[in-house]
């Protein structure tokens, strides 16, 4: 029996070889070039078949070496190449080689080559074509009855391997799209159906675990789905070939996919190695099913592949389960880079609403803002169902505040026991809570809920409360929970300050304009008492002693000088007293209105020698007793300034009306000012005046303005709407 050495890396090859040439001739195996050489030294066969790409020595370089040692130099050298071109088939003649093959060939032409090689005719068998021409039939008909055998045989071989070749690469082309999904839906769906199509199966299922300890939940189906207790068995069957992690098949019985075809039902050929529990139900209809465990390549489960017929689709192949396997881990690694990458998009976006939440909850001081908006971002980040915000009150009650999502099911969820004990609980720790809540009364799913304290430092202001669906929650919920409910409680603590200090402000803005209304009664009074006690005695005084001396003259210039002096004094001390009764109150103010008392200090001013500008157009139009005091004050005070710190002598006072509001300007020329250091270093009661001008002026809701600047002069503007206006 001639001796064939087959030099290929290719394990079809080997096969299809092994099959043409087995029977008749000794074959022998080499899987790469140098293996090629040391075969061929040792074995020494009448023929070798040289693939020409071979891994450490390719073809041509064994060819030569075979034929340069003079112990191989005879052995028949058939180079076989899937490039049929010129330069390869000269580069094999040069390298000594006795025929050159293009691959793929046809078992006869396989037979035929090898023949005509060790027939010894080598310069035919080169210019052979790729399918040599049989030999006539009646030459040698016992052979050819053979040949025509094996090429039968061997034409059904290779049909096979052309099959398989296809299923692969319609698996390589599956990993490829199964990368391109997107999304998870997108991509089982995909799996789905092609490994429905590729197994034949009429439906399938994708079951992925809910957590690292399961269950099992169905993800995604293609298909009809499957109900009682078929769907038992198909149940254990994912459980199993999850829990074994590796093919597990059913075909009206459960079996490993790694038995051998025909054996009986697993239960009855192995009791002992497996458990009678572990075996899925029997189910009452014939069926078939596989079950191929999802695991990424880092070895971690991730749920199983099912695949499913309501009829009974044939054993699958063992090289069938093989490629499905295969299926199964592309998925697998498509899965958790998908769910990565899902992950990493969650990640973000709560990253993105926690600082959205942030820049949203401080952008509003009201707390009934800022609990709707907690709410808002609660639901739509976690995909929550509802939520609720519970705030303590002042007798440290915990009371509901505001609700967000259907009115039934929170209230429904809150009231549960477990809802309870959690917030009790979360109050007493502090801590997060996370709990179970059941299946709502008219839901379907069992609901989760979150208890999450908003807490201020140690103090615990009330909770938020959520709930949704376990399966549609991210996973991080308590952690975003907690971080959107601390903002919450911040955002709601600064609102609490802002109310309580508002109210405050309120109050003693209150007071402000109390106690000014006080002092100008007070003044107000004083003025009066003075005016008709005081005032009065000191000008009948004044006229008497200007009577007594019309009527006396001393005889003395002495006594003429003394009585005289003590006239001059009584006429001053009415002047005097005239201007502290002006000052305290004018009564002008009381009896002719704002503009005709403003005249006063001007006329004052103008007395002293100072250069006053006064522009009025109000005349004796009066304003309500509040405006005239407020800006009749504001005028004597910036005057007063101007006198006090100014250093010049020319002012200007004007008093206009402004659409429904009254504006009075007091511009100096004078040296100026910083009005940010106005009261820099200045003591309790010091340094007060344009404090209580804008006080006056803000108390009627209007706005006093004090534009200075050091050599510039300054101007004191106050504004004051009259009652009606709506600025
Ligand atoms: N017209 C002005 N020209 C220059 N400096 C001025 C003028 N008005 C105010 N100032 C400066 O601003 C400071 C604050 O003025 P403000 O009226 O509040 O206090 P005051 O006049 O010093 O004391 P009082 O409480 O008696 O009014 C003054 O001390 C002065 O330095
Ligand atoms: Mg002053």
């Amino acid at each position: 029996m001639p001796t064939i050495l087959l030099a290929d890396d290719d394990p079809m090859q080997h096969e299809l070889v092994q099959a043409t040439l087995g029977r008749a001739h000794r074959v022998l195996q080499a899987w790469n070039g140098r293996e090629a050489l040391a075969v061929a030294r040792r074995e020494r066969p009448d023929l070798v078949l040289l693939d020409v790409l071979m891994p450490e020595l390719d073809g041509f370089e064994v060819c030569r070496q075979l034929k340069a040692d003079p112990t191989t130099r005879e052995i028949e050298v058939v180079m076989l190449s899937a490039r049929g071109d010129r330069p390869d088939r000269r580069r094999g003649v040069e390298a000594g080689a006795d025929v050159y093959m293009t691959k793929p060939f046809s078992p006869s032409a396989l037979l035929d080559t090898v023949r005509q090689a060790l027939g010894g005719d080598v310069a035919q068998a080169l210019a052979t074509p790729v399918l040599a021409e049989p030999v006539p039939p009646s030459e040698r008909p016992a052979e050819l009855v053979q040949t025509l055998a094996y090429a039968h045989e061997l034409s059904a071989l290779y049909e096979a391997a052309q099959e398989r070749a296809a299923r692969f690469r319609f698996l390589v082309e599956l990993g490829k799209d199964l990368v391109a999904a997107r999304g998870l839906d997108a991509l089982l769906r995909l799996a789905l159906e092609r490994a429905t199509t590729f197994s034949g199966h009429d439906a399938g299922s994708v079951l992925l675990l809910a957590g690292p300890d399961g269950p099992l939940k169905v993800r995604a189906s293609v298909g009809k789905s499957s109900r009682g207790s078929w769907l038992a068995a198909l149940d254990d069957l994912a459980a199993r070939a999850l829990r074994e992690l590796r093919p597990v098949t059913f075909d009206g019985e459960p079996r490993d996919a790694s038995e051998p075809q025909g054996t009986p039902p697993a239960d009855s050929a192995r009791p002992s190695a497996r458990p009678r529990t572990s075996a899925p139900a029997v189910p009452a209809a014939p069926g078939a099913a596989v079950g191929l465990p999802l695991v990424t390549p880092g070895g971690v489960p991730l749920g199983v592949l099912r695949l499913e017929s309501r009829e009974s689709t044939g054993r699958l192949q063992v090289h069938d389960l093989d490629a499905l396997q295969l299926l199964a881990s592309q998925l697998a690694a498509a899965i958790e880079s998908v769910q990565l990458h899902e992950r990493l998009q969650h990640g973000l976006e709560v990253l993105q609403a926690i600082h959205e939440a942030g820049r949203v909850l401080s952008a509003t001081l009201e707390a009934d803002a800022i609990g709707g908006r907690l709410l808002d971002i609660a639901r739509r980040v976690s995909g929550l169902e509802a939520a609720v915000v519970r705030l303590r009150n002042r007798r440290q009650h915990v009371r509901l505040w505001q609700t967000a999502g259907p009115e039934a099911l929170w209230r429904w969820a809150q009231a549960t026991a477990a809802s309870r004990a959690a917030r009790k609980a979360a109050l007493a720790t502090g801590e997060a809570q996370c709990f179970a809540l059941g299946v709502p009364p008219d839901g379907a799913a069992p609901l989760t809920g979150w208890c999450i304290c908003l807490r201020v430092q140690d103090r615990v202001l009330g909770v938020l409360e959520a709930y949704g669906r376990e399966d549609r929650a991210a996973e991080n919920t308590a952690e975003f929970l907690g971080s959107l409910a601390s903002q919450a409680a911040t955002a709601l603590d600064n609102a609490r300050l802002y109310r309580e200090l508002a109210e405050r402000e309120r109050q003693l803005a209150e007071l402000v304009g109390r106690l000014l209304v006080a002092q100008e009664e007070e003044r107000r009074r004083i003025a009066y008492n003075l005016h008709d006690d005081l005032a009065q005695l000191a000008a009948g005084i004044h006229q008497r002693l200007q009577a007594f001396a019309h009527d006396y003259r001393p005889a003395s210039p002495q006594a003429q000088h003394q009585l005289d002096q003590t006239v001059e004094l009584a006429r001053r001390m009415v002047g005097q007293t005239r201007g502290v009764i002006a000052d305290l109150r004018p009564t002008t103010l009381d009896d002719f209105g704002l503009a005709i008392a403003l005249r006063a200090p001007v006329e004052a001013l103008r007395a002293d020698g100072w250069e006053v500008a006064y522009e009025e157009a109000l005349g004796a139009e009066r304003l309500p007793p509040a405006v005239e005091t407020a800006l009749f004050r504001v005028a004597q005070e910036a005057l007063g300034n101007v006198r006090k710190h100014a250093g010049t002598t020319r002012v200007q006072v004007a008093l206009r009306r402004r659409d429904r509001a009254i504006r009075l300007e007091v511009v100096d020329w004078g040296r100026g000012f910083r009005v940010s250091a106005a009261r820099a270093g200045a003591g309790a009661g010091e340094r007060v005046g344009l404090l209580g001008m804008r006080e006056r002026i803000a108390l009627l809701g209007g706005h006093c303005v004090v534009r200075s600047w050091p050599g510039a002069g300054t101007r004191v503007i106050a504004e004051v709407p009259l009652p009606g206006s709506h600025e």
